[in-house]
């Protein structure tokens, strides 16, 4: 039998580790247990998740998260829907801090007594044991929605689907008893997964659905990676969008922005070309180059028919186009620099070569370059605080920033580009 633990009585005793979440409101302060903190989805994108599945109808019966964690997601699906939530949870502190999570998620939200909050329930267990699950609850029910964010080694290599825990295979199969209509799933995957392993786990699901709907997401907050990899199948894929990339949004009180295709991936690939004076350089969004949108996106920023990719692997995609792009406040979201080339430097940048682009750039009225480009980690803050440092000295009045051209050997020194749509 599992462990219940309702989240209305759930002894806080024994639960040491207390962390605000910085991408919460204040005062949202979460109990984590037995190294459950790094593992936990970030308030703010269990937030955005949850508020787009509220857009989707779901069946009645328990939203479940079945390797729950600190419980992060699942009371962020709870508040935000207000659907009473079952999650299981294979490490018993674990599952007593998710239930104290729900409780603390309840009482910032005022909403102590709300259904949502005093039907659910956190078990401790094996979250594969569907029956033993079911039968440990008061009243057996359906299962409306299944979600799972499995536990992954933290030096993986590979990202193998078999390295997480539980495994989907005998996630799915547990719990396809469970709902009695069309299923809804979100799977929370490793954000590395290839494109290979994406079919993969395609394969798997349709061993237990053939033919289910399907909608693969990819979130972005704006750190140079992906964040999340999750597949969003049955009656909450979006009908005919393939593919979606949303970006987290840099506050709590802005809504997401979000991007869709109903077209199949074209890959996009790296030309070479001659560095250029006048020509416009953009770093933009790994995740939305990642996630294949960002033709669509470019789409709605430019009238360019041809643009020049640098770079299209990494942290930082670099763009090459004759015009600035046109960028909304959202849309400004997806870049991280653009600019117009001022200025070539044929060097490569560290202490000894730093004086010289300080010279260029107050030739050209610079108060103030970024450096976007990689460097030895421990070379940057030494190199950007000279670069600061003498430039402020001056009375300079342009920003920019530096890359470096991704095959002749000349850094960049661009001019940024602030206008807005
Ligand atoms: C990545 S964490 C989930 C984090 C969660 N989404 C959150 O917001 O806090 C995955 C969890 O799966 C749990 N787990 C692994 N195997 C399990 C199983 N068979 N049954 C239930 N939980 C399991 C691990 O203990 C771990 O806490």
């Amino acid at each position: 039998m599992h462990t219940v633990f309702n989240p209305v009585q759930v002894s806080r005793e024994g639960l040491v580790e207390q962390a605000q979440d910085p991408t919460a409101p204040e005062g949202l302060i979460f109990a984590h247990a037995k190294e459950g903190k790094p593992l936990a989805t970030p308030w703010q994108v269990a937030s955005v998740r949850a508020t787009l599945l509220a857009q989707h109808r779901l069946d009645d019966g328990w939203v479940l998260d079945c390797a729950c964690g600190s419980g992060i997601q699942l009371a962020a699906y709870a508040s935000t829907l207000e659907r009473p939530v079952l999650g299981v949870e294979l490490e018993s502190a674990r599952a007593q801090a998710s239930a104290a999570n729900l409780q603390t998620v309840a009482m910032h939200q005022r909403a102590t007594e709300s259904a949502w909050f005093t039907k659910s329930r956190i078990l401790a267990g094996d979250g594969t044991a569907a029956q033993q699950v079911m039968t440990s609850l008061e009243d057996e029910a359906w299962v409306s929605l299944l979600h799972l964010d499995p536990a992954r080694p933290r030096n993986s290599r590979t990202h193998a689907l078999d390295e997480m825990q539980p495994s989907l295979h005998r996630v799915l199969n547990a719990w396809a008893p469970y709902f009695e209509g069309e299923p809804a799933l979100i799977l929370d995957l490793s954000p590395r997964l290839t494109l290979s392993q994406r079919t993969e786990v395609e394969t798997l699901v349709e061993a237990v659905w053939p033919n289910l709907s399907k909608t693969w997401e990819w979130t972005s907050r704006g750190r140079g990676r992906v964040d999340r990899l999750a597949l969003w199948a049955g009656q909450v894929a979006e009908p005919g969008i393939l593919r979606r990339f949303v970006r987290v949004p840099p506050t709590l009180s802005d809504p997401p922005f979000v991007l869709r295709t109903s077209e199949a991936s074209q890959a996009i690939s790296s030309t070479v070309h001659p560095p250029k004076r006048g020509e416009y350089v953009s770093l933009l969004d790994a995740t939305l180059v990642e996630s294949g949108l960002a033709s669509t996106w470019l789409g709605s920023v430019s009238k360019e028919q041809r643009f020049r990719w640098g770079v299209v692997e990494g942290r930082r995609p670099q763009l090459h186009h004759d015009h600035p792009l046109r960028l909304t406040e959202q849309d400004a979201w997806m870049v991280q620099a653009t600019g117009r080339v001022i200025d070539m430097l044929p060097m490569e940048l560290d202490e000894t070569t730093v004086d010289e682009v300080v010279a260029r750039s107050l030739e050209h009225n610079f108060k103030s370059v970024k450096l976007r480009l990689d460097i030895d980690p421990d070379l940057q803050p030494k190199v950007q605080g000279s670069l600061d440092r003498q430039l402020q000295r001056r009375h300079g009045e342009r920003d920019g920033f530096l890359v470096r051209h991704p095959t002749a050997k000349v850094l960049l020194l661009c001019v940024s580009h602030s206008e807005q749509r």
